[in-house]
């Protein structure tokens, strides 16, 4: 029963009614056929020049009254070095494709302002460029993942900036990057050769971004040794032309991206991320599940031409995109993140880690303060989101070894949205214990699961007693992890899913 989760202490901090479970799930895990690793990198993120994405978000200034340490919040390091992230996509986005990396270097009183044209038209400083995003992911401990302009500037600008970057030698642009504070080169471990290059990244027909990217990731050079990997930009939603074009004329290159985001409603009219009806939590998750079909028929476009899967497959930008919030700053992208954010969050997750054998990298849009944030601030407050605590909750998945799992149950359906009601991911961690995400979609009835394992199991869930469920600066703990146990049904392993839920735990 759910009164299991964990008794009178969850009751008191946990707004779940004890529910009596109406139905039954039963999944079946099959240890016998593991699957391809997965990779750490499922669980990256990406910081675009948007809104208070950067500024405020994660770079303050060194003379600035919130705690920082050589600009960057305390609070926001903290965070993210919790989290393990394992790489940040940075600086676009669209705003990738207008950046001149030249205008971040140097003395910052010295740096250009600019306009940012696509997110509302503010002025860029500049103050956080190519050593503070660096200098950033050295320090929460993630790999730099640095988006080249290939919308508007030459490959030779983009072989300068590498350069600059990664060279140890005693070239004027090292050198230049010595001068500048930065003695060793970085490690850049991806780049991405332009964004969305069917849109903002320059409006190209397919064949003419293969072509381009042929060109770009001819000059896109770092030191070999840096085992760099050359990400190209690839298709979007249900179009597949830039994924086979890509595949077929597009050169040598280590990963495709492909970009999805999840509406409730549809893009010119979204929906709100809070106050929503029934009708659009279903919507939400049904939509945010059609990320399966997409990852799935790019993957059989690249068996195509990649049998050996040699190519990854890297979704560099997904997550919920809603109406942004009442009050907030046009083309700020600001939205509020609920508990059915965390279910987009798990079911997205678990369908990456499916495709573990294709899908290499992906990054969520975005980390702090736009779209789909892991964290939000305002001033000196930050909150964690309930999508931070899936991410959190997941990181036993990272590196680990898949199962394959059946589950079989009744679905869970509201107007045209029907989707199972349980969605379930096993995997044998790294440190060889066997871990178990389980997910209730159905906001309103809880589930009994049960498993073919035996023993019990441990972790923690997420849940609340509403579907917006969510933390403000005011009550920043409103919705956060709880212990999660395990019971027993016919000597099977069995769990008391309250609903609208998600629970990670390990067997033991
Ligand atoms: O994440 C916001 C924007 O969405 C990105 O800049 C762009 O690549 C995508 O269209």
């Amino acid at each position: 029963m759910i009164r299991k989760i964990l008794g009178a202490a969850l009751l008191l901090t946990l707004p779940v009614q004890a529910q009596s479970p109406t139905a039954v799930a039963n999944i079946t895990i099959d240890t016998s056929k593991p699957g391809a690793e997965i990779d750490r990198h499922l669980y990256g993120q990406f910081a675009e020049h948007l809104g208070h994405g950067i500024y405020e978000g994660v770079w303050v200034g060194e003379n600035s009254k919130i705690p920082n340490t050589h600009g960057y919040r305390n609070d926001v390091v903290a965070a993210l070095r919790h989290l393990h992230v394992p790489d940040v996509r940075w600086p676009g986005g669209c705003f990738a494709d207008l950046y001149n990396w030249r205008d971040g270097i140097g003395p910052r009183a010295k740096r250009p302002v600019r306009v940012n044209v696509h997110w509302g038209g503010v002025t860029e400083d500049n103050s956080f460029g190519t050593h503070e995003f660096m200098n950033f992911a050295e320090l929460i401990g993630a790999d730099a993942y640095v988006s080249l302009n290939v919308g508007s500037l030459a490959p030779y600008d983009s072989a300068q900036w590498l350069e600059y970057m990664t060279s140890d030698s005693k070239s004027s642009l090292a050198n230049e990057r010595r001068k500048n504070g930065r003695a060793k080169p970085w490690n850049v471990k991806f780049v991405g050769i332009g964004n969305e290059t069917w849109g903002c990244g320059g409006n190209m027909r397919a064949d003419n971004a293969a072509d381009v990217n042929r060109r770009y990731a001819t000059f896109a050079g770092t030191p070999r040794e840096m085992g760099t990997l050359k990400i190209a930009s690839g298709g979007h939603d249900d179009n597949f032309d830039f994924a086979e074009a890509m595949m077929r004329d597009g050169g040598k290159f280590d990963g495709l991206s492909v970009h999805y985001y999840t509406v409730p409603r549809v893009f010119r009219d979204k929906g709100p991320a809070t106050g929503f009806p029934e009708s659009e939590w279903a919507s939400t998750l049904s939509h945010a599940r059609h990320i399966d079909e997409i990852v799935g028929k790019t993957a059989v476009i690249m068996d195509k031409y990649d049998p050996d899967k040699k190519i990854g497959l890297y979704v560099d930008e997904w997550g919920t995109w809603y109406d942004q919030e009442p009050g907030s700053h046009p083309g700020f992208l600001y939205q509020q993140n609920t508990l059915r954010d965390a279910e987009v969050a798990a079911l997205s997750l678990n369908i990456f880690q499916r495709h573990s054998d294709r899908v290499k990298g992906a990054n969520v849009a975005q980390m702090i303060n736009v779209l789909q944030a892991m964290i939000l601030t305002d001033k000196d407050k930050m909150v964690l989101t309930p999508t931070y605590h899936v991410f959190d909750m997941y990181q036993v998945f990272m590196g680990a070894q898949p199962y394959p799992v059946s589950v079989s149950g009744k679905d869970y359906s509201q107007g045209d949205s029907r989707m199972p009601m349980v969605d379930a991911f096993a995997a044998r961690g790294k440190d060889g214990k066997l871990y178990l995400a389980i997910v209730n979609t159905d906001p309103s009835h809880a589930v009994q699961v049960v498993t073919n394992l035996t023993g019990s199991a441990h972790g923690r869930i997420l849940t609340g007693i509403a579907m917006d469920a969510h933390n403000t600066f005011d009550k920043p703990d409103m919705i956060h992890p709880l212990p999660f146990s395990s019971s027993t049904e016919g000597g099977k392993l069995s769990f008391d899913m309250p609903a609208k839920a998600v629970a990670v735990v390990a067997v033991e």
